[in-house]
């Protein structure tokens, strides 16, 4: 019984529209903005690893490269139309040039993939490359899209 229920919930969820998660605009605004503050978490902590501002550690960058696979998905679907609201920090940009951010947001996530593959590979030159690559995607969407 508890398993219907849990299957008849997993369809329920795969079945709505993104945007139609958030009860309003301002829950949107705040998810998103959660999504990044952990991408930021934990693309920070490998960015430290690969500026050798911390000593490299194999399982911990894998770790986190594991975690900021699926952070790096989310934010995306929290941008629906009518959320440029409260205290966001998106410029009207995102919703004007949408083919546009979603490329950004894409990007991401590809870069992500490599760095997620460096990480597993265990090697310290491909995760500074592949950080480097991830943190040019953060820069240049945030010059485009996000007020300083
Ligand atoms: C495709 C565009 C895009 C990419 C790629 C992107 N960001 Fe952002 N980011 C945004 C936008 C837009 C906002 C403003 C969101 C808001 O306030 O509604 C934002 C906000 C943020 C914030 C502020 C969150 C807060 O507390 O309000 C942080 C931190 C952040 N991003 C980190 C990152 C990091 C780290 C990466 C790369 C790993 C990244 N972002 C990649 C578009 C992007």
């Amino acid at each position: 019984m508890k398993h219907a229920v849990a299957a008849a919930t997993l369809a329920l969820f795969a079945a709505f529209p993104a945007a139609a998660q958030f009860a309003k605009p301002t829950d949107a605004v705040k998810y998103r903005e959660s999504a990044f503050k952990l991408m930021a978490t934990h693309f920070g902590r490998i960015n430290a690893m690969a500026q050798g501002k911390v000593p490299f550690d194999a399982k911990a960058a894998q770790a986190n490269a594991e975690v900021l696979s699926v952070l790096a998905k989310l934010p995306w679907d929290a941008f629906p139309a009518g959320s440029n609201v409260g205290n966001t920090e998106a410029k009207p940009e995102v919703w004007s040039q949408p083919d546009k951010f979603k490329t950004g947001a894409q990007q991401l996530m590809d870069n992500v993939a490599k760095l997620d593959a460096a990480a597993k590979a265990g090697s310290l030159d491909q995760l500074k490359a592949a950080a480097g690559a991830v943190g040019k995607s953060c820069k240049s969407c945030h010059e485009a899209f996000k007020k300083d």
